[in-house]
C-alpha cells in the first residue's frame, strides 16, 4: 500500500543510536530525509559505530524519552524504537524498560501529535509470549506471563501498543504498529545475550555455543536490511496495524548453533545450558497482512545473512 507518507523531510528515530535505530537512521539519511535521533544511550552502540554525529542531515538529542521532549523544527514521522531490547539489558534496566514503555511512548506520541506527523511503534513478537498458537497471526492475543522475568519487556510493548490505539482514536493521531520478530545482522552487542551474537562471538573465540534447552525451541530470524525496508514501507503507508515483520521460515536453535559453527569453520562444540523461565518453545510469524498490504517479505535467507554478519563480527567484534 502507498501512501501519504512516502518521502518524508525530517524523521525523529527515538532509540537512533542502538542496533535497529542506527540501521534506520542511516535509510532514512540514504533517502534524503533529515533525522534526528533521541537516545538517553543506556543500551547504544559504541560510539564508532553510531551515525556519525557530524554527517549532514543528521542531529543527536541526547535525552531520555521518559521525560518530555520537544524537537524545533517541523517533524513528518517518529519511529519510536527506544527500549532496551536484549534480555541481558531488560533483566539489568527493568523499571527502565517498563518506564521507556509506558511514558516514553506516550511522550513519542504526544511529540507527533503536536507536530501532524507519522508515528509508529517498534512493538515485538514478545507480546505473543509462550504462544498457543502457531504461526502468530496479529489476531493471536498472546500467553504472557505478567508477572514472569520478560514480564518488564512484554508487558511494556503490549502497554505501548494499548497507548497507541488509544491515542489514534483519542486525538487522531496518525499511528502505526510494527510487530518486529527476532532481527540480525551486523553492529550487534556481542554480549546482549541474544542468539545470534552469542553463537558467532563464541564461535569465533573458539568456546562453546551455549544452547539453552534441548535446543528444539524455535525462532524466526529476519535480517536487519529486511526489517528496515519493512519500518519504512509501513511508515509510508496509513496503515494502524498492528503488522507482524519477520521472517516466516523458523530455525531451531540447535540447528543455528550447528550453521553458525560451519560458517566461522570453527571447531566450537556445542554445551546444552539451562533455558530462561518463560523462554517461548516457537515463533514464527504468519506475515499474509505485510505481504497483502505493504508488499513485503524477507528477501535475505538465513545462510547469506548469517555469512553477511560474522563477516562483519570478524572484521570489528574479534578485536
Ligand atoms: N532487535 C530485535 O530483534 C527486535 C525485535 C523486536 C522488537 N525490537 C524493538 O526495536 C527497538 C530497537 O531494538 P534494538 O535491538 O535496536 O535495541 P538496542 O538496545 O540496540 O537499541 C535501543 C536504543 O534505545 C535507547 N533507549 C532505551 N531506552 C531509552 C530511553 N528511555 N530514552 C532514550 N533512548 C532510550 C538505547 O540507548 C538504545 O540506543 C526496541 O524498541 C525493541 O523493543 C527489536
Amino acid at each position: 500500500m502507498r501512501g501519504s507518507h512516502d518521502s518524508p523531510r525530517h524523521a525523529v528515530v527515538t532509540g537512533g543510536a542502538g542496533f535497529l535505530g542506527s540501521h534506520l537512521c542511516a535509510e532514512l539519511l540514504s533517502r534524503g530525509t533529515e533525522v534526528t535521533c533521541v537516545d538517553d544511550l543506556c543500551t547504544a552502540l559504541p560510539e564508532d559505530e553510531r551515525p556519525r554525529p557530524d554527517q549532514p542531515g543528521y542531529t543527536m538529542l541526547r535525552a531520555d524519552v521518559t521525560e518530555p521532549f520537544e524537537i524545533e523544527r517541523p517533524v513528518d514521522l517518529v519511529l519510536h524504537f527506544a527500549s532496551p531490547a536484549s534480555p541481558a539489558d531488560y533483566l539489568r534496566l527493568p523499571l527502565h524498560t517498563l518506564e521507556t514503555g509506558s511514558l516514553g511512548t506516550r511522550n513519542a506520541l504526544a511529540l507527533a501529535r503536536r507536530h501532524g506527523a507519522r508515528f509508529v511503534l517498534a512493538s515485538t513478537s514478545e507480546v505473543y509470549g509462550d504462544p498457543l498458537e502457531h504461526p502468530q497471526s496479529e489476531r493471536y492475543w498472546g500467553n504472557v506471563n505478567p508477572v514472569g522475568p520478560r514480564s518488564v519487556y512484554d508487558e511494556a510493548k503490549r502497554f505501548g501498543e494499548a497507548l497507541t490505539v488509544a491515542e489514534a482514536e483519542a486525538h487522531g493521531t496518525d499511528t502505526g504498529i510494527v510487530r518486529l520478530f527476532n532481527t540480525y545482522g551486523p553492529r550487534m552487542r556481542g554480549h546482549d545475550g541474544r542468539a545470534v551474537p552469542t553463537f558467532i562471538r563464541q564461535a569465533l573465540a573458539g568456546e562453546p555455543l551455549t544452547v539453552t534447552g534441548d535446543g528444539g525451541q524455535t525462532r524466526s530470524l529476519t535480517y536487519v536490511d529486511d526489517t528496515v525496508a519493512g519500518v519504512l514501507a509501513m511508515a509510508a503507508s496509513d496503515l494502524r496495524g498492528p503488522v507482524n515483520l519477520g521472517n516466516p521460515t523458523e530455525i531451531t536453535m540447535l540447528e543455528l548453533a550447528r550453521t553458525v559453527i560451519r560458517l566461522t569453520g570453527s571447531s566450537s562444540e556445542i554445551q546444552l545450558i539451562d533455558r530462561p523461565t518463560d523462554d517461548p518453545m516457537v515463533r514464527c510469524p504468519d506475515i499474509t497482512l505485510a505481504r497483502g498490504k505493504l508488499q513485503w517479505e524477507p528477501r535475505v535467507d538465513a545462510a547469506d545473512g548469517l555469512s553477511r554478519t560474522v563477516s562483519w563480527f570478524r572484521a570489528h567484534r574479534a578485536r
